[in-house]
């Protein structure tokens, strides 16, 4: 069973006479452990589809099934434990709690959680500053707990970010342009931390990116046009050699997924 398929999905915007077609009936298979780049010129339906796929927004028309679990088939309540519990955003402007500092930033998804699940159900305070520890070593800022966001650099506090999406242990991260305010080489640093991520604890990533050293990192690649999926390719040169690197972790599987279309090469790929 896929982790996540979008079957037809649209998504019309209407502003009095005028509508926009922000997605044209997208179809899309995403297995657990993927990592898969979203690409295409601004205005393309890259935010609409990663909102979509993050119940931020709902379609205008499709059906999104999560792990077996049809989407639309929650209410409101199952819907938004649905998402707190297994999908985790990162955003482009990193929106960090700049009064929080770094640790309890990281550990704020998790205290939602047990206010949600409460005290039988929930972890308690050192459980909780465990998992934010071992996220903030794992992105590599230990020694940085107790920092403010406005202390880090802009590459640190995505970094930070990164941890806060990775304490829940998702389903899947979804990343809006998450390198968009980074120098290219502190974004390139960013990627190569998803990627190692990805390979090591095999948490699914997705995330959007106009960026072409950014989307040369990916294992896959789907190009947006107009709202529609104008190529999907995987196992690109670059993400065969990251998979051997990886060191016998497993990781997504290798070769086109059910929904890939050919094998290619990158560079003659979309984006702007
Ligand atoms: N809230 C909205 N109201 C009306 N139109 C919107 C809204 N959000 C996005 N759109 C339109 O939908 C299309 C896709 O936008 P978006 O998903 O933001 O693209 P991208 O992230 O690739 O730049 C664009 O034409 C955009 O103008
Ligand atoms: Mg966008």
């Amino acid at each position: 069973m896929a982790m996540l398929s979008l079957e037809k999905v649209s998504r019309i915007y209407r502003k009095g006479e005028t509508e926009v077609r922000a997605l044209d009936a997208v179809s899309l298979v995403v297995e657990a452990g993927e990592f898969l780049a979203i690409v295409g010129p601004s205005g393309s339906g890259k935010t609409t589809l990663l909102n979509i796929l993050g119940c931020l927004d709902s379609p205008s028309s499709g059906v999104i099934v999560y792990d077996g679990t049809d989407l639309h088939s929650l209410d409101e309540v199952k819907l938004s434990a649905y998402r707190r519990d297994r999908i985790s955003f990162v955003f482009q402007s990193f929106n960090l709690v700049p009064v929080l500092t770094v640790r309890e930033n990281v550990e704020l998804p998790l205290v939602i959680e047990a206010r949600a699940k409460g005290r039988k159900f929930g972890m308690n305070d050192a459980q909780i500053k465990a998992v934010a520890l071992e996220m903030i070593a794992a992105v590599g800022l230990s020694g940085k707990e107790d920092r403010f966001p406005r202390e880090l650099s802009g590459g640190q506090e995505q970094r930070v970010a990164i941890a806060r999406a990775l304490v829940k242990k998702p389903l899947v991260v979804l990343a809006d342009e998450p390198t968009a305010n980074l120098d290219s080489k502190t974004a390139g640093e960013i990627l190569d931390l998803m990627r190692d991520i990805n390979a090591k604890m095999g948490t699914t990533f997705i995330f959007s990116t106009h960026d072409r050293l950014v989307m040369e990192r990916a294992r896959r690649i789907v190009s947006l046009h107009d709202g529609n999926i104008a190529s999907d390719v995987s196992g690109t040169a670059n993400g065969t050699r990251v998979a051997a690197s990886a060191g016998g972790v497993s990781v997504a599987k290798e070769g086109p997924s059910p929904a890939s279309g050919t094998r290619g090469s990158v560079s003659s790929e979309g984006g702007d």
